[in-house]
């Protein structure tokens, strides 16, 4: 374990950023089993799903360009996203595992490249880690304190995960930003999973 957060601590250095990654780990282990999803690859995509978050844009833009020439599966609204790129510190984040220890479980690099944004006909994985990054509790936001509890207390899956599209939806709103298709998309698909 202490070689995982060794590998972590290369390339994030914000002790706040560190601890967000270990306590997303934690709990997607924690209730992995419940939701008859794998433990180990839980833990690690909660502890790998930010390895990249420290790049600046430009180095974001080179991983993803490796990420894009390996053929794996295409990304989805490209050209909106390289216009923020921390948009894809997702894609960045998988691009290090792959180079860094060959990580190629094609169901976790989709799980760390769309943790951000979510997106529709996403796996279990997929979900928990994109929900569970935004609930874990050091988030301390009333609207993840809410998620965390459906997801956790109430045993909610599919609730917990159309809210936390519902939630970043709303402050995309409220704060007058531009919203990537895909996580509407995503959003679309939560809903007629889980209405209302
Ligand atoms: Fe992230
Ligand atoms: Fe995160």
């Amino acid at each position: 374990m202490d070689s995982d957060v060794k590998l972590l601590k290369k390339y994030l250095k914000n002790k706040n950023r560190i601890s967000h990654s270990v306590s997303t780990a934690e709990y997607m282990r924690s209730f992995a089993t419940f939701y008859s999803i794998d433990k180990n690859n839980a833990y690690f995509c909660g502890l790998y799903h930010d390895i990249g978050k420290e790049l600046s844009g430009d180095e974001i833009l080179a991983y993803v360009d490796t990420f894009n020439n390996r053929g794996i599966f295409s990304i989805d609204y490209l050209d909106f996203k390289k216009k923020y790129p921390s948009l894809l510190h997702g894609v960045a984040s998988a691009e290090i595992l792959i180079s860094e220890i060959g990580l190629s479980d094609k169901d976790i690099i989709t799980a760390i490249c769309s943790h951000t944004l979510g997106a529709r006909g996403l796996s279990r994985l997929s979900k928990y880690t994109f929900m569970m990054d935004f609930c874990e509790p050091l988030r301390r936001h009333e609207d993840s304190v809410k998620v965390f509890k459906i997801l956790t207390s109430d045993k909610n899956f599919d609730r917990a995960y159309l809210m936390t599209y519902h939630y970043q939806l709303k402050e995309l709103l409220d704060n007058y930003k531009e919203i990537c298709l895909e996580t509407v998309e995503g959003y679309n698909e939560a809903k007629m999973i889980s209405c209302p």
